[in-house]
């Protein structure tokens, strides 16, 4: 099965990734050995930041800060994208891609959650006149499905060699747990099975999910219709709550030095501010203040030089309310 399959290769302190690529067995592992056939799924999929897994100048940046071979174990999982990205790591890490229509810029492409042994996945046990051989896997609709790259703890380098800790990086999966409701991660990101899979990089998305108000002198900021935590995924990632140019709140994650369960030290979550499903979160608004903003950000703010990125990459507007306050008010001020 697919999911234990990575789930095993993730598991695994030594990143042998063959357990994982091994079975594939198609001649072209790239989309266009499927788009033939399936167009409408392939040009979902083109537009998905799953299409950008390996590409996207926001994993670039990322990984030119720390080009681990970890990280393309998830972001770049065929063998012949690890072998490719790895053996110019060090031009990838400076954003130089191999070259675009390989298997190896796709990313996470069709054959990544597909093909295994030479057999097509498939989600439904329909009897349908297959173009190919296939193989029923109900596993696929399921949320640990996409828990196999969605929930991970972080790692150190010792003597040299990449070692897991147990201090969580993303944890999607169990905030989709703990949220509890029926909703499957492919139910809200995969409506009508599209392979556009919306998330964090599609603003209308995001606006969508979360609501900013201004109630008298308070701001209310609430996460709806969503199955995690907000942000969840990338650690770097956060909103922030503005009176005029004056930050008044963050709500992310904070990463410092901290140990694990067993007392080994690593760099881990010290603080989450995340917003959490249906949870208003009140905050007063300084007095004089004209307008309050919600901004969401990509990347951490540390002062980093970016080799990659532009300002337009790390951050946009969700939505900006003036600050209307009443005469009584006004009046006693
Ligand atoms: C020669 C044409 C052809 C090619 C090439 C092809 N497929 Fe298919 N595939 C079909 C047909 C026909 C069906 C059955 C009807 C349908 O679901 O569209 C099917 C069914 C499927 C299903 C199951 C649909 C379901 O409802 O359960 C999946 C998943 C799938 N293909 C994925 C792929 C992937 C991934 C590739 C590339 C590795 C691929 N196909 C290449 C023709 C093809
Ligand atoms: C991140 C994993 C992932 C990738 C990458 C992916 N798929 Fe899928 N695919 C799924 C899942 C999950 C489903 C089942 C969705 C559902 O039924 O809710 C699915 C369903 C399908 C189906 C059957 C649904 C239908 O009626 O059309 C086809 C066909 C298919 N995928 C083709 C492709 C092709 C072609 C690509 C590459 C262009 C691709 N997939 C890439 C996860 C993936
Ligand atoms: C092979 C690993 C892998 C699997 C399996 C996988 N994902 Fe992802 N997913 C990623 C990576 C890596 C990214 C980040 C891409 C980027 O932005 O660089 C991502 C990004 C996303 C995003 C964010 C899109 C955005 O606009 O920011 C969503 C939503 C998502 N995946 C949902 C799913 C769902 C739903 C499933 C299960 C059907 C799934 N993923 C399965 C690795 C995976
Ligand atoms: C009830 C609907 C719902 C469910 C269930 C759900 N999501 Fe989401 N997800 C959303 C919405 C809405 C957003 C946009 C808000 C945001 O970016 O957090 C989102 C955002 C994301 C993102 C973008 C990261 C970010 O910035 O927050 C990822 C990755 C993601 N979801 C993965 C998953 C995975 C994996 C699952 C299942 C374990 C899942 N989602 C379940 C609705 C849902
Ligand atoms: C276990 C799988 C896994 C590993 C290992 C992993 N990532 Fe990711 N990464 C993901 C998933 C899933 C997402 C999507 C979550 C989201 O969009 O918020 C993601 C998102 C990101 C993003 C945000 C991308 C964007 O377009 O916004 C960056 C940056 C990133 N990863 C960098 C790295 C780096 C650098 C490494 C290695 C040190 C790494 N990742 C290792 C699974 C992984």
């Amino acid at each position: 099965m697919s999911a234990l399959l990575l789930w095993v290769v993730l598991a695994q302190p030594s990143f042998d990734v063959a357990g994982f690529t091994r079975p594939l067995q198609l001649d072209a592992p790239g989309a266009a050995a499927c788009a033939a056939c399936h167009p409408q799924r392939a040009a979902e999929w083109r537009a998905s930041m799953h299409r950008q897994s390996l590409t996207s100048r926001v994993f670039l940046d990322g990984f030119s800060a720390e080009p681990q071979r970890r990280c393309l174990v998830c972001h770049g999982p065929l063998e012949a994208q690890l072998k490719h990205s790895w053996t110019s790591r060090h031009l990838l890490a400076r954003g130089a891609l191999p070259p675009e229509g390989s298997p190896v810029h796709e990313g996470i492409t069709c054959a990544v959650c597909h093909v295994r042994d030479g057999e097509v996945l498939a989600p439904s046990a329909a009897a349908l006149p297959y173009g190919h051989p296939v193989r029923f896997t109900p596993a696929l609709r399921t949320s640990e499905f996409c828990g196999t790259c969605h929930e991970f703890t972080g790692h150190a380098v010792i003597d040299g060699a990449t070692r897991l800790n147990a201090l969580p990086m993303q944890t999607t999966l169990s905030e989709w747990r703990a949220w509890g409701g029926a909703q499957t991660c492919q139910g809200c990101h995969m409506p009508g099975a599209s392979h556009r899979v919306r998330g964090g990089h599609d603003v209308d998305f995001v606006r969508g999910a979360v609501r900013l108000e201004l109630e008298g002198g308070v701001a209310i900021v609430t996460a709806h219709d969503v199955g995690h935590r907000v942000p969840t995924g990338d650690v770097f990632r956060h909103l922030v709550l503005w009176a005029d140019d004056e930050p008044l709140r963050r709500f992310g994650l904070e990463l410092g030095r901290t140990e694990d369960a067993q007392g080994r030290p690593g760099v881990g979550v010290v603080r989450d501010t995340r917003l959490e499903p249906d949870v208003p979160v009140r905050v007063q608004v300084p007095a004089g203040a004209r307008r309050v903003r919600l901004t969401w950000h990509f990347t951490d703010a540390s002062p980093r030089p970016r080799p990659l990125l532009t300002r337009e990459d790390e951050l946009v507007e969700l939505s900006s309310l003036p600050v209307v306050r009443s005469a009584g008010l006004r009046a006693r001020r």
